[in-house]
């Protein structure tokens, strides 16, 4: 996720950029640039780093101009550098593009272009767009635009400036937010609301497939085909704070509202459309190396490492490879005894985590293979494993990691399905069938946030409890475990997630009228032994809280209380069963007044051992 944002009007452009930008910094924030036009010319700035820099880069070179875009990037495609930062330009510099989205057809676009002479000199998706709008020039921009959007497949938010149209900004929508705030005698462009509510409350919502051409005199929006479009005018009453986070209260409840397109954006290009094949672009391990692998270590810390603990079982499930999961902090300094041919799979929202870090120069050093899944482009463990998978979520700002988590849980998901290919375990028909269930997921997971009203009001009954117990079998228990992590640092309950078939063995000691229990039972190979559980938590005058699959009334005559997902293929409910937990943590902590997107004594990266 990238912000853009862009000026035309009678004032110098590059303050409202710059302004603009650093509102939008939230949605990416490895590297930033500006374009203006001035005399003619194109002027453009940009490098590496937080947008402090580019500032003391203008410092010593502003740009000058009333008409500029510019770019604040979280990298998907190609690491953060100066030559990747936006704005992108075409061979003769004599346009310039900011661009927000996945171009997923780059690679054969760059080939095709490189071979008609283009020269590249960036490892980007995005630079494609400014040379097929270059080659489509002729005399008016937006059809080079239209032109442009014809040939590729993906998603863009973009923008564009050329010296031969030096009056107008052509932009388009498809997938990547984009808004046209529309001020005195100047136009503003943004990803989103925040950054230009401060000069004007109307604004239009471009839509998939329009595209607008903004000029000092007003803006006028086209449909693919060229058509005009009359478009209403919205009147913003957010205040900026709020606006920032989207409307939401919160980053945390704003990222667990961006996860269905977070899950899309990180399946996006990586299933052919027809074949359902699985392709990682940023892998690098060929399918001959794969079949060397004999064993893998999943290792990671808190919520990344509950994802390891559902990818034993995927891994175990689809690929019979013998799989375990060892805490970083452990496991680098346990000697432990793997070699060239275990897999050892880094789990890390941030590829910061010094913990992790330090596992994975721990299994390199003992000859094995090394892959970081990971949420930051670029990032030291990127850098330091042999190979990365990036979960391409968006910047996540709430400390309570949760569209990490579920994207983590995808890519996982894919891995073991390629990994259980290529070593012949699924055969393609099994592969196209799991591959499907989880193109529905994102569409469920849209249902499952429709019950946030729901899962509300059901913390409201519970949130002045002090203890709580979270019981899964199965893939069901490490989502116990994130249930319970999720409660215990965002509302300071204390919660403990335990197999559920442990209760026996100590735990229902604990059981009281004032303990609150939840309890995965979605349907799986386990659930009758669940509902057992779930008797013997009743029987001592516990209260029940079961997340169930939809359809599942009987559990509703045993539990006080359920919160259901939609039916999916078992290794898939622990995705939908995680998101329910994380609005049922959300709210608890609410009511409880904690600050829910900085909890105390936490950090959003653990970067110290
Ligand atoms: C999860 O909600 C916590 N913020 C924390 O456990 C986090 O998952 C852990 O610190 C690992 O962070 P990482 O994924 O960035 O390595």
């Amino acid at each position: 996720m990238c912000g853009i944002f862009g000026y035309i009007g009678r004032k110098e452009a590059l303050p409202f950029l710059i302004e603009g930008l650093k509102k939008l910094e939230y949605r990416g924030y490895d590297s930033a640039g500006v374009a203006t036009i001035k005399g003619g010319k194109i002027q453009l700035s940009k490098c590496v780093g937080k947008i402090s820099f580019l500032e003391d880069k203008l410092a010593q070179k502003p740009l000058t101009g009333k008409i500029g875009i510019g770019h604040t990037r979280w990298a998907t495609h190609g690491q953060p550098s100066d030559e990747n930062s936006h704005p992108h330009q075409d061979c003769k510099s004599e346009l310039a593009v900011v661009h927000n989205g996945i171009i997923e057809n780059y690679q054969e676009l760059k080939i095709q272009l490189s071979g008609r002479g283009h020269r590249f000199l960036s490892s980007t998706d995005t630079e494609v767009l400014a040379h097929l709008i270059e080659e489509n020039y002729q005399g008016d921009l937006l059809s080079a635009v239209r032109k442009t959007i014809e040939t590729v497949r993906g998603t863009y938010a973009m923008a564009v400036i050329s010296k031969s149209d030096p009056k107008k900004i052509v932009v388009a929508r498809s997938g990547s937010p984009l808004i046209i705030g529309l001020g005195e005698n100047e136009l503003f462009l943004s990803s989103d609301i925040p950054a230009m509510l401060k000069y004007t409350s109307r604004v239009i919502y471009l839509e998939n497939g329009e595209l607008a051409v903004m000029t000092p005199g007003g803006v006028k929006v086209f449909d693919l085909k060229g058509k005009e479009i009359a478009k209403e005018i919205d009147l913003i009453s957010w205040d900026p704070e709020s606006a920032e986070k989207g409307g939401y209260a919160h980053f945390m409840l704003k990222e667990i509202h961006e996860q269905p397109n977070a899950i899309r954006k990180t399946i996006a290009g990586r299933i052919q459309p027809d074949s359902h094949k699985i392709h990682f672009d940023e892998l690098t391990m060929t399918k001959e190396e794969m079949r060397t692998i004999n064993r893998v270590v999943f290792t990671a810390c808190g919520t990344s490492w509950h994802a390891g603990l559902i990818g034993e079982y995927l891994f175990e499930q689809f690929a019979r490879l013998p799989t375990e999961v060892e805490y970083a902090a452990e496991f680098r300094y346990r000697h432990p005894i793997i070699d060239k041919n275990t897999l050892v799979i880094a789990i890390t929202q941030s590829g910061e985590t010094a913990d992790t870090l330090g596992a994975v120069w721990e299994a390199r050093a003992q000859g094995a293979k090394t892959i970081a899944i990971c949420n930051v482009v670029g990032s030291t463990i990127a850098r330091e494993s042999d190979g990365v998978i990036y979960t391409n979520a968006g910047p996540e700002i709430g400390v309570a990691s949760t569209k990490a988590f579920t994207t983590q849980l995808t890519v996982i998901y894919l891995l073991a399905l390629l990994f259980g290919k290529v070593r012949e375990i699924i055969s393609e028909s099994e592969a196209t069938k799991l591959i499907q269930d989880l193109i529905e997921i994102p569409d469920k997971l849209e249902k499952v946030l429709l019950g946030e009203e729901g899962i509300a009001k059901i913390a409201g009954k519970f949130y002045q409890a002090t203890n709580s117990l979270y019981l899964g079998r199965g893939k069901g228990f490490p989502i116990a475990l994130e249930g319970a992590l999720k409660l215990k640092e965002v509302s300071y309950i204390h919660a403990e997630g335990y197999p559920a078939a442990e209760m026996k063995h100590g735990p229902i000691a604990l059981i009281d009228k004032n303990m609150p229990v939840v309890i995965l039972a979605f349907a799986g190979r386990r659930y009758e032994k669940v509902l057992g559980n779930i008797e013997e938590v009743k029987a001592r005058g516990g209260q029940v809280i079961a997340i169930a699959t939809e359809g599942d009334d009987a559990i509703a005559r045993q539990a006080d209380e359920v919160l259901y997902i939609p039916n999916t293929t078992e290794a898939l409910s622990p995705l939908l069963a995680a998101v329910p937990l994380q609005i049922f943590a959300y709210y608890i902590a609410l009511k409880r007044g904690c600050h829910v997107d900085q909890p105390r004594n936490l950090a959003k990266s653990v970067t110290v051992e």
